[in-house]
């Protein structure tokens, strides 16, 4: 790319949802999304989470040749991130639920090993190197005179029989939080634009309505406001999520939040977010 460059284009989009590795439709709409957004120039482009409606491995696998095929599979081109379907199989937790012995335990086991397995899965996504971490974390991308860094953090957390029936709960867990108020943290941010990705939806319906207060319940992230004060603790010009099926961009607390909306519901939109080197941004949804 052309060093002078003074702006940048992200790309981002979420909750695809689809059916597994046989999904061919959804693997050939997939692939005219990503040519779509590969041939507007973007420079990276963002998925904030729930890949699959499985928490397979050998599902994700073929989201990973996806990007390899397109010459997309870099650390600088993509950031992907597991949603609440990627992690938790809400059936085989249902099954195996005893409430004379809840096992909190094995239930907190088998999500850090399915986090686990996610960012060795997608782990030169992640660290560049071929190394696997976890979350949160963070990359600093320059791209010519625009620097961009991503801080990205993982907001699902094990389903719960009363506290989280469906599994689409968030929660950030009190390490990540920490990690974020690291001052090493801030210090590696310094003079890049700052962008939060995320899965869970700060915003849901927010109406009076009972029904949709219970259904806010049912996938509201639980710390929002924790997460909010340190993303502006980071200075995040702005915030990047999926989760709540809509495409939509809202303000919270002074901070610009964009929902990536779903993939699902149509996978021929997605947002593209223009950056200028001196901080100012546009964003748009764009229909291809
Ligand atoms: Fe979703
Ligand atoms: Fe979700």
């Amino acid at each position: 790319m052309d060093l002078s460059e003074t702006s940048i284009k992200l790309a981002h989009f979420s909750d695809l949802h689809l059916a597994g590795r046989q999904d061919s439709r959804g693997f050939e709409r997939l692939d005219r999304l990503l040519t779509a957004i590969v041939n507007t120039g973007s420079n990276h482009i963002v998925i904030t989470g729930d890949l699959f409606n499985s928490t397979d491995p050998s599902d994700w696998v073929t989201i990973k040749e996806v990007l390899q095929k397109k010459g997309l599979y870099s650390w600088d081109k993509v950031t992907i991130i597991p949603g609440n379907h990627d992690l938790i199989n809400l059936e085989e937790e249902m099954r195996i639920y005893n409430s004379l012995n809840p096992d909190t335990n094995g239930r907190k086991k088998r999500f850090r090993r399915k986090i686990n397995e996610f960012c060795h899965m997608f782990r030169e996504l992640i660290t560049g190197e071929g190394e696997t971490s976890g979350f949160p974390y963070i990359k600093v991308i320059n791209f010519g005179e625009v620097s961009i860094s991503f801080v990205v953090v993982n907001t699902a957390y094990p389903w719960a029989n009363i506290d989280n029936p469906l599994g689409a709960r968030g929660q950030v867990s009190m390490g990540e939080l920490e990690a974020l108020f690291d001052p090493e943290v801030k210090k590696a941010l310094q003079g890049s634009f700052v962008v939060g990705v995320f899965h869970h939806a700060f915003r849901i319906y927010e109406t009076d309505a009972l029904i949709d207060q219970a259904f806010d319940w049912t996938m509201e992230l639980k710390n929002r406001e924790e997460l909010l004060n340190a993303m502006l603790h980071l200075n995040a010009g702005i915030v990047l999520h999926g989760h709540f099926h809509r495409f939509q961009t809202y303000m919270i607390g002074g901070m610009r939040f964009f929902n990536g909306g779903s993939f699902s519901c149509n996978p021929r939109r997605y947002s593209e977010i223009s950056i200028e080197s001196d901080g100012r941004y546009a964003q748009r949804f764009v229909d291809i």
